[in-house]
């Protein structure tokens, strides 16, 4: 949500920046900016859109400057408009500011300054206005340690100061990193936005503050004292090889699923070895486990749970934003965190939280290097590489597939061996039916999916990449609630798609609980309906998550929508 970077040195300013901010849109992709310093004044271009369109209108990639920062919004406060994009000016336009996070007492900042134009409605516009206007009576470091003491909220924020020649930035709450190069300095929302440049980079923790400056770099914390800080080497190869041929990276990355499965496989039992060991000892010497997690991972979450049971481990999960509400924690207890991202701040805050209470933490995360992996006890890193599309496909199976090798770990017996393989086969042998489907269903208001066991979690996860890629509204519920209530809502030809491993009858009853109402009934299964599988009942949500994820993407490839970047959302969700 939001991605800032900010860069000091010789490159071709522009360029860079633009590459950089193309490599963070997935944050964000509202609207989209650059603030560069040339000759002593700074320049913005700015719009709305998408950085390759904005770039196309303003040049981004021909701008000079020394020292630049740059932008990429996902809109919180204030609606989608130039005006409303980053980077913001200060009036006297010494100051140039991008900000990622929220401000929460930014009418309260606001109050305090005089005679000020706003040209935005962003909290953040207020950084650059209030520095300005601190800067009167004191340094400006003194006033940006002012600032960073008096807001409220997560920020993590650039701030190019012209006359100086110097970029600050400072963080709290949400992520932010400076890469080291030779006679250069990056700063970015994470790694992705540097790490072509170099392999070297610091992570600020809350409230350090870092000065970037002709001399290189110094970070210190929210008193003015200087911190020691030793530089990562980061090995990381992440880098993003374009769309092969497919037309859309969400496809592209359906078809890697083998792929990143065996990858996980490997490094689970080899690099990652101690790692899973240790996860497997934090499970079995702790009372109490809790998962967390959002969206898509709080669906792994609950396979979780239910694989957990399997190997005789209670386990509970809950929606990472609603964690402190329901959920007591303490010394004897272990919370799990998932996240692809490893920046979702609903999931940063619940492991905040069972912090203070004293809880252990372990997490599942994608993104290396990530706050989650960084803040966690023990963490697993699920290998599937750089997920482009805003939705997760790959990163899914591969969260669940690394919960069914810990469950294996602790008791519950399951051959892992042959899923990619059948994977591969699903896709293969199902997708012509899959399109043909996408064509019956496109027109659609509202689709149900039903499950039991461990195909309720894949019918949630149906649902949601239903509502988030086509734009339909769909519900996926456990089969055994329908009937108390929300079959009031099928009526003829509504599509109901079950989820039937097995010749189960309680399923097979709800199954027949929809046909007589004479809903469109879609049959998920090995044994009954169109469509084909392994015949392997307890690898069946691998399987069958697969049919849900082309569905979605071939209903919305009928609809032309745009497939890797949904309309409102956002690949990290930074702000609570
Ligand atoms: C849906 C999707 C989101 C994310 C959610 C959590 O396709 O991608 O629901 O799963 O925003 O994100 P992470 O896993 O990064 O914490």
């Amino acid at each position: 949500m939001c991605g800032i970077t900010g860069y000091y040195g010789n490159k071709n300013m522009g360029k860079y920046l633009y590459n950089s901010l193309k490599r963070l849109d997935y944050r964000g992709y509202d609207s989209a900016g650059i603030a560069t310093l040339n000759n002593g004044k700074i320049n913005i271009k700015k719009d709305t859109g998408e950085v390759e369109q904005i770039n196309q209108k303003h040049n981004l990639e021909k701008t000079d400057g020394k020292i630049g920062v740059g932008h990429t919004r996902w809109s919180t406060h204030g609606s989608t408009t130039k005006q409303n994009a980053h980077p913001h000016l200060s009036c006297d336009e010494r100051f140039a500011i991008a900000h990622n996070g929220i401000i929460e007492n930014w009418k309260d900042l606001k109050s305090q300054l005089n005679g000020h134009r706003y040209t935005s409605e962003t909290d953040s516009e207020v950084i650059a206005h209030y520095i300005e206007e601190k800067s009167k009576e004191m340094s400006v470091e003194e006033a940006v340690k002012k600032f960073f003491k008096e807001a409220k909220g997560s920020l993590a924020v650039v701030l190019l100061d012209s006359k100086e020649e110097k970029m600050y930035a400072f963080k709290r709450g949400s992520p932010l990193a400076l890469g080291i190069g030779n006679d250069e300095t990056f700063l970015g929302s994470d790694l992705y936005a540097f790490s072509t440049e170099t392999d070297k980079a610091i992570f600020f923790e809350d409230d350090e503050y870092g000065i970037i400056d002709q001399t290189g770099y110094v970070i210190k914390n929210i008193n003015g004292e200087e911190v020691e800080k030793e530089p990562e080497n980061f090995d990381w190869d992440q880098e993003e090889a374009g769309k092969e041929g497919y037309e859309h990276y969400m496809r592209k990355e359906i078809g890697e699923i083998p792929q990143a499965v065996e990858r996980l496989e490997n490094s689970l039992n080899s690099a990652q070895e101690k790692q899973v060991d240790r996860f497997v000892e934090l499970i079995k010497n702790h009372e109490k486990i809790l998962f967390t997690a959002s969206g898509t991972s709080y669906h792994a979450s609950l396979m979780g749970v239910y694989f957990l049971n399997k190997a005789d481990i209670e386990a509970q999960t809950l929606i990472a934003s609603e964690f402190k509400n329901y959920e007591r924690v303490d010394e004897d207890t272990l919370v799990i965190a998932i996240s692809q991202s490893g920046e979702t701040k609903d999931v940063l805050d619940a492991m905040e939280y069972s912090r203070k209470e004293g809880a252990d933490i372990a997490s599942i995360i994608n993104v290396p290097y990530s706050s989650v992996e960084r803040e966690s006890d023990v963490s697993l890193r699920i290998m599937a590489g750089q997920e482009v599309c805003v939705a997760a496909t790959k990163t899914f199976i591969n969260q669940i597939y690394t919960l069914l090798k810990i469950a294996n770990k602790l008791g519950y017996q399951n051959h892992l061996e042959e899923i990619p393989k059948r994977i591969e086969k699903v896709i293969e042998k199902n997708e012509p039916k899959i399109k043909q489907l996408a064509k019956e269903l496109k027109n659609k208001n509202d689709i149900y999916i039903i499950g039991r066991g461990d195909t309720y979690p894949i019918a949630r996860e149906i649902a949601l990449k239903l509502k988030e890629i086509p734009y339909i509204h769909a519900e996926g519920m456990m089969g055994g609630e329908l009937k108390h209530g929300t079959l009031a809502l099928i009526e003829e030809d509504v599509p109901v798609i079950s989820l039937i491993p097995e010749k189960n009858s309680e399923i097979i009853s709800n199954v027949k609980e929809i046909e007589a109402r004479n809903a469109k009934s879609i049959k998920i299964s090995p044994w009954t309906g169109p469509f084909k599988f392994p015949n392997s009942n307890s690898k069946f949500p691998f399987y069958t998550i697969i049919i849900g994820f082309l569905l979605s993407y071939w209903i919305a490839n009928e609809k032309n929508l745009p497939i890797d970047r949904p309309r409102n959302l956002s690949k990290s969700i930074t702000v609570s």
